[in-house]
């Protein structure tokens, strides 16, 4: 089985870990072995005392990316869904896994989050509370040219999943579903048949 990276970034609550969760949960259905390093999980773990400084949030996410190139280089699906604000060390990683490198833009604007604000950080990044917020009171600099790029306030969690399942398939990253592999196989194999009967092979 291929490995690759599959490298999330977005601001926060746009939907990075929740995406990456359907996606892990397809391609395991698939015959996929994934993992997973989510934002929150991996600064209470691997990058434990680091903060939100450039400096810091860059030693994050090359901790995170050097994690997911030993995994990816051993036929794993490595997913990313960190915020990974800075363009400059994405690119870094990238460089670093080669060719394996996907990276999906969840796409959402600043003041659709602001309103979900599902973990109360916006409200307290606005009331000066949380400084150095991303997208708030620090930067978010966006993919220019991202293999993939899902827009989470005009799409379903489902959908977007999909389409990043959808263009994996066609970057031949993944094996289509089972179902309809065998489908195709079976059409082929009538086909095959047929023709014999008539014999034409
Ligand atoms: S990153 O910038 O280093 O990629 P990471 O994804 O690990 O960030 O962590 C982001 C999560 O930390 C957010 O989803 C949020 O829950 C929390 N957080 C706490 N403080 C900040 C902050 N100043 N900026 C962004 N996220 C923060």
């Amino acid at each position: 089985m291929k490995g690759f990276t599959l490298w999330f970034t977005g601001l926060s609550g746009a939907g990075k870990s929740t995406l990456a969760t359907l996606v892990a949960a397809e391609l395991r259905e698939r015959g996929s072995n994934v993992e997973i390093m989510d934002g929150d999980a991996v600064r209470t773990n691997l990058s434990k005392g680091l903060g939100f400084s450039k400096e810091d949030r860059d030693t994050n996410i090359r901790r995170i990316g050097y994690v997911c190139n030993l995994l990816s280089r051993n036929g794993v699906v490595a997913m990313s869904a960190a915020i990974s604000p800075y363009m400059a060390v994405r690119d870094e990683v990238r460089r670093m896994t080669e060719s394996r490198f996907v990276e999906v833009y969840v796409e959402c604007p600043i003041d659709v989050l602001t309103e979900r604000d599902v973990k109360g950080l916006y409200k307290k990044a606005i009331a000066g509370e949380i400084k150095n917020f991303t997208g708030i009171s620090d930067p978010y600099e966006g993919p220019e040219d991202p293999e993939i790029r899902v827009h989470s306030d005009t799409q379903s969690v489902a959908e977007s999943a999909q389409h990043i399942i959808d263009r994996l398939e066609r970057m031949n990253l993944i094996p289509a579903p089972a179902g309809a592999s065998y489908c195709a196989d079976d059409e082929e194999a009538e086909i095959v048949a047929q023709l014999q009967k008539k014999s034409y092979l």
